[in-house]
């Protein structure tokens, strides 16, 4: 059966554009998240210097350098797409490349994210396997 079309792709399967969208508010509220948890770790400082040590001694762990590494991403992506949507809101004629700007925005995440999760990524391989990258 032919596949049914919109102007802005196949039906269903969402465009750049719808999807650059809900990555926005995804990695929104992401970083909204980490930042309450982060608020409530830097503010046992006042527990004095032992207590502010123990619990930030959770960021040597690998596991959670994995979810530092995805917090970089979705700063990254979110700092990016959200450049691209203030084209949009202060020239409106360039959402005719909606598309376009979309897959560029990405793109440009993709690729700076690449020396980002090697240099990130050789400290996770180090703590998790004992390498010495
Ligand atoms: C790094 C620089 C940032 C830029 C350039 C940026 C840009 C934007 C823009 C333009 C919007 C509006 C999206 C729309 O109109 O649909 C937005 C939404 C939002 N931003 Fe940011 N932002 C940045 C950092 C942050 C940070 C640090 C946080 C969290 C602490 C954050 C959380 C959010 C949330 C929760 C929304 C609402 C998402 C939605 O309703 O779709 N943003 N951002």
């Amino acid at each position: 059966m032919a596949k049914r079309k919109t102007d802005l792709g196949t039906l269903y399967k969402g465009s750049p554009g719808q999807w650059s969208w809900i990555a926005h508010r995804v990695t929104g509220v992401a970083i909204i998240l980490f930042l309450f948890a982060h608020v409530v770790d830097t503010a046992v400082v006042g527990w004095g210097p032992d207590a502010y040590n123990r619990v930030v001694a959770v960021y040597h762990n690998w596991f959670v350098r994995v979810l530092e590494l995805g917090l970089v991403a979705a700063v990254l992506y979110h700092a990016i797409n959200g450049v691209k949507i203030m084209v949009f809101d202060f020239w409106p004629g360039s959402t005719r490349y909606m598309k376009q700007l979309s897959i560029a925005s990405t793109g440009l995440f993709l690729v700076a994210m690449i020396p980002i999760t090697w240099i990130m990524g050789r400290d996770i391989l180090n703590l998790s396997l004992g390498w010495n990258l």
